[in-house]
């Protein structure tokens, strides 16, 4: 019977052991594979750390957050390796023959696609499932976790509305998503913010300002702002593309490096420092008095809702039918309610961002949300 490794990779996420119970119910129960787990994503592969996903190991877990496989961020072609960043790809399709496996089964995102990708390259069969709350891979309707880390970040505005309400203040609330606006435009719109930030669209300070004291005129002396991890002012946004061009355009290494080191800083995401920045201008500029939550990895945590369970199972059960038939070097996306296998080719490296023309975006126009343009 066939050997299937499966690993978690990169950030965890609500639906992760739905998915792993997913996969290996299928290909044990209904299949009779054998199913052989890795500990901590692709560092686990490397050190040879596993466990049979047998007997009653896959039982319990549907609900739970988290993944039993635990995660981590490595690469497998840069891991911190007695204290020096190496290149253990050898070692991890090494592992992978020793273990005497027929397919691979990844389940990350936007990074482990790519990492998923190299290691098809180097000829090992590999299936992945597109998990992230950030909801940015390419090529499939959604990812699993974005519903459940889309209910926490709506749950947390409404409660951030009455007390804004009762304070007559603006209340700036960062939400996650990398480098998409996803989860800020989806939680934005369904817990009513009065502005929305994307990194898909830099933002005029004034412009927001404005839509505030608007607020106040109208008899509405509080205003929500919803504001991704990754948004950016106009200004903001300019400098991160001269420092963009500037790495393009750099003469040697040592230029090339400092450009980098610059875009890095200008870009740090998850410190929430744009945002304290964002609001300290926010009540200079309206005269209210404005306060910052960053709902942070609570975004991450806790049970998957049912839309997440039923997604994981089904691309997971989906992704059995795959092995069975031996289509390897694709991710199993969603395409509607079907399960569709996309060549990993199609996926690695194409982070899928809010178009502009997006119907959430147009909607949220046409009922008065500020988007900051
Ligand atoms: O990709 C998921 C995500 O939660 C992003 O939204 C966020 O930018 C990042 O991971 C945070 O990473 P870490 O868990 O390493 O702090």
């Amino acid at each position: 019977s066939k050997r299937v490794g499966i690993l978690t990779a990169g950030g965890d996420s609500p639906g992760l052991n739905a998915a792993i119970r997913g996969v290996g119910k299928s290909a044990q129960g209904h299949y009779g594979m054998q199913m052989i787990g890795f500990q901590g994503g692709f560092r686990g592969l490397m050190e040879n750390r596993s466990t049979r996903l047998d007997g009653n190991i896959l039982s319990g877990i549907l609900t739970r957050g988290g993944t039993i496989l635990g995660t981590s961020r490595d690469k497998p072609h840069r891991m911190l390796v007695d204290g020096i960043m190496q290149d253990m790809t050898e070692t991890i399709v090494k592992n992978y023959h020793k273990n005497q496996l027929d397919v691979l089964i990844c389940l990350g995102g936007g990074g482990t696609q790519k990492n998923a990708l190299h290691l098809k390259q180097q000829g090992l069969n590999i299936i992945t499932l597109p998990k992230t709350i950030d909801n940015d891979v390419a090529r499939t309707d959604t990812t699993f976790g974005f519903d459940t880390a889309l209910g926490i970040a709506t749950e947390a505005i409404d409660r951030l509305h009455s007390t804004a309400h009762s304070h007559h203040r603006i209340i700036v609330v960062e939400i996650m998503g990398h480098r998409a606006g996803w989860l800020a435009l989806g939680a934005g719109i369904a817990g009513g913010a009065d502005v929305i930030l994307l990194p898909e669209i830099p933002y005029d300070i004034d412009h927001v300002a404005e839509a505030i004291r608007q607020r106040v005129k109208h008899g509405k002396p509080f205003s929500i702002v919803a504001v991704a991890e990754g948004a950016r002012s106009l200004e903001q946004a300019a400098l991160i593309q001269a420092a963009e061009a500037r790495r393009l355009n750099a003469i040697d290494k040592k230029e090339q490096k400092k450009a980098k080191k610059q875009l890095k800083s200008l870009e740090a995401h998850h410190s929430g420092i744009h945002t304290v920045q964002l609001s300290e201008q926010l009540e200079l500029l309206t005269g209210l008095e404005s306060r910052v939550t960053i709902l942070g990895h609570v975004q991450r945590g806790g049970a998957p809702s049912a839309a997440d369970r039923l997604l994981a199972t089904r691309l997971g059960s989906a992704c059995a039918d795959l092995i069975a038939a031996e289509t390897y070097g694709v991710m199993v996306a969603s395409e509607g309610e079907h399960a569709v296998a996309v060549p990993l080719e199609e996926v690695a490296g194409r982070k899928k961002l809010v178009p502009l023309d997006h119907p959430w975006i147009i909607s949220a126009k046409r009922v008065g949300t500020s988007l900051g343009d």
